[in-house]
């Protein structure tokens, strides 16, 4: 059991946009290739306690792009919690569930409480929080013992000012939002789906965009544009009074 003053330290990757095939690129890039590149560079950190994917793990939703996914995490010797984004497969998430990965649902970490939600909407780009995934997050936060909460979801709860991007967001980010403030210990709410970094600041919580592990779109674009940065994943440090240092590191490719 961790002592309650013990920094907690979280890796987030998200939008590895797998495939099927070992060779599948997305807008030109090889995804596979991209996330070695993002693991290779985790590898040279200290070990986190968690490693966070928050969705479009696999772009084709194949049971042969998950499956790489799990030959592949290992390198990191972690414990991973996942959630879905819009192009994932519930039959791959169960070969996910299967191999040990969390999905969904909260996990706690010394005196932290990690809440994944799901936001997906099968046949939709778009992101919407179901009765049940509002009731496990109001749940949550009335009755987690744990002080500090991290909420963890795909779609972006607030406009990222690119209208294409907004116009697949969460659809529903007032019962969100809501949820949160209806309870003091939300210290921060975390998300991929973006493909660009956002870092801004809400009554007092973190709300943080993580790029992708693979192509990057272009911030403040009315329509879809892919960025030139490269790679990137997210590192947290989660502090002890709920504090949380946040940095992403953008891999350069060899
Ligand atoms: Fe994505």
């Amino acid at each position: 059991m961790m002592a309650d003053s013990t920094p907690l330290h979280l890796l987030q990757i998200t939008d590895t946009h797998l495939f099927a095939d070992p060779e599948g690129r997305l807008h030109g890039i090889n995804t596979r290739y991209t996330l070695q590149t993002v693991l290779a560079a985790a590898r040279l950190r200290p070990p986190p306690d968690l490693v966070l994917l928050t969705g479009d793990l696999v772009h084709d939703g194949s049971p042969a792009g998950y499956r790489a996914l799990t030959a592949m995490l290992p390198q990191l010797a972690v414990p991973v919690a996942c959630i879905a984004g819009n192009h994932d497969a519930y039959p791959g998430f169960r070969i996910l569930a299967d191999s040990g990965l969390r999905v969904g649902g909260t996990q706690t970490l010394g005196n932290w409480r990690i809440v994944l939600l799901n936001t997906q909407m099968p046949g939709s780009d778009g992101g919407h929080l179901q009765a049940r995934e509002l009731r496990l997050l109001s749940e949550a936060l009335a009755q987690s013992p744990e002080p500090h909460i991290l909420v963890a979801l795909h779609h972006h709860p607030l406009p990222m000012g690119s209208a294409w991007l907004d116009h697949i967001a969460l659809d529903n980010a007032d019962d969100f939002f809501a949820a949160l403030d209806a309870s003091d210990k939300v210290r921060g709410v975390i998300w991929g789906h973006v493909h660009q970094l956002h870092e801004s600041q809400r009554r007092g919580v973190r709300l943080l965009g993580t790029p992708s592990s693979c192509i990057q779109f272009r911030p403040g674009s009315r329509d879809f544009a892919l960025d030139t940065r490269p790679p990137a994943m997210r590192w947290l440090t989660l502090h002890g009074d709920g504090g949380i240092d946040t940095r992403v590191e953008w891999v350069a490719q060899a």
